[in-house]
């Protein structure tokens, strides 16, 4: 079976990764304009590489859980496209290949003068040297509001040639992430959402699995056989 899976911060959330939207998360602490914006990192680079260094220091500590190794065995029985909209790595660590970071990767280092691209250190700052021309403008790899996220060709291509699109652990907040499952419904695709409750674009999905992903995504991956 065609299977595309989208997976948010709610997947990584039993791993003991912070979230963006629930109390004490991410957004709660830090402000998005801050942080997770062009005009943000103009005006403060150093906040902002603080706030990546101390999350690939939280990723790096992290371990995938139940729910990420069941996606990577997914995967060997099914034709999975995963997509994510997390910049951490457990995916890969948990065995899945070819994994679609729309929103870029902690693990990603980017030259905001010369576009030149590298695996990050553990510890960015702003005045570290693009390897390729040497200028003081790296920043994380990431998709910032107001960026267009990557590979958004191959993902549309993948929703609309699916049997099945599943979106784990993602509140639905986000566009263009948000509008998958009504673009993959109105191909004639199966929407399925597992969540720890109704997301919200609830109304865009056929099902919904509550519970949490450790528990739900093993059980779902194991019913389709
Ligand atoms: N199991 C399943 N779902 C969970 C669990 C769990 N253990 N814990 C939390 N969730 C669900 C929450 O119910 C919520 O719907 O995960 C979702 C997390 O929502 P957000 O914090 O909004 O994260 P996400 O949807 O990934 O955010 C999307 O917003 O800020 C941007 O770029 C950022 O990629 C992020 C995007």
């Amino acid at each position: 079976m065609r299977i595309t899976v989208l997976t948010g911060a709610g997947i990584s959330a039993e791993s003991g990764l912070a979230t963006f939207r629930a109390v004490n998360g991410l957004w709660e602490n830090h402000r998005i304009e801050d942080v997770a914006t062009p005009e943000g990192f103009a005006a403060d680079p150093a906040l902002v590489h603080r706030f990546y260094n101390m999350r690939r220091k939280d990723g790096s500590g992290a371990r995938p859980n139940a729910a990420h190794l069941a996606l990577a065995d997914l995967a060997r029985r099914h034709d999975v496209t995963l997509v994510t909209q997390n910049v951490d790595d457990l995916h890969e660590r948990a065995g899945s290949t070819d994994v679609i970071h729309m929103h870029g990767a902690l693990s990603g280092a980017l030259c905001a003068a010369c576009g030149h691209r590298w695996r990050a250190p553990m510890v960015m700052q702003p005045e570290d040297p693009c390897p390729a021309c040497a200028r003081p403008a790296t920043r994380p790899d990431i998709v910032w509001f107001g960026e267009m996220p990557y590979h958004m060709e191959r993902i549309w291509d993948a929703l609309e040639g699916s049997d099945l699109f599943a979106a784990i652990g993602t509140s639905g907040n986000v566009y263009p992430a948000a509008g998958f499952a009504q673009h993959a419904r109105r191909n004639g695709v199966e929407c399925l959402e597992l969540n720890l409750d109704a997301s919200a674009n609830a109304r865009d999905f056929h099902r919904r699995i509550i519970g949490p992903a450790s528990r739900t995504v093993p059980d779902w991956v194991a019913s389709l056989g």
